[in-house]
């Protein structure tokens, strides 16, 4: 499959567990879809919460399912969300991926009125503390 293919699916994946975000304070709701190392798509959406510090993006649900799932590794994200402005992961999300990806792997973060924007996680998180400093 073409990376163009690839992120046709992840985009429709995304989107389409978007629209079950709950989101009610922001009324943001952010998709997640993550290619996995199994082959397999997995997504996740946010969960907000009325005590706001303790509500998930999208990101680290989509990272839950994919552990769950049976996939281990991440081998692309995708994320989309309202405006023309790229959905990037935030500063927590960015760690959470990359535990579970190579420097190289690509997210995707689209506001769905825009172009996407693709950068690697490396970009995302440089010089990124992780599992090898602990000898994982
Ligand atoms: N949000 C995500 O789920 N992922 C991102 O990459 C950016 C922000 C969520 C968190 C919160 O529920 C809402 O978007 C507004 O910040």
């Amino acid at each position: 499959m073409s990376n163009i293919e690839l992120d046709k699916a992840l985009f429709e994946a995304a989107e389409t567990v978007r629209v079950n975000a709950y989101a009610p304070y922001s009324n943001f709701q952010v998709g997640a879809a993550i290619l996995a190392d199994d082959g397999k798509i997995y997504v996740g959406c946010n969960v907000e919460n009325a005590a706001y510090p303790v509500g998930n993006c999208a990101e680290p649900s989509a990272i839950a399912a994919m552990l769950a799932g049976g996939g281990r590794r991440i081998k692309r994200v995708y994320t989309t969300g309202p405006g023309a402005t790229p959905v990037t992961p935030c500063g927590g999300c960015r760690p959470r991926i990359r535990e579970f990806a190579d420097q190289d792997v690509v997210v995707v973060s689209h506001g769905i009125d825009g172009t996407p924007l693709e950068q690697t996680i490396a970009e995302l998180l440089p010089h990124s503390f992780g599992p090898e400093f602990l000898g994982r």
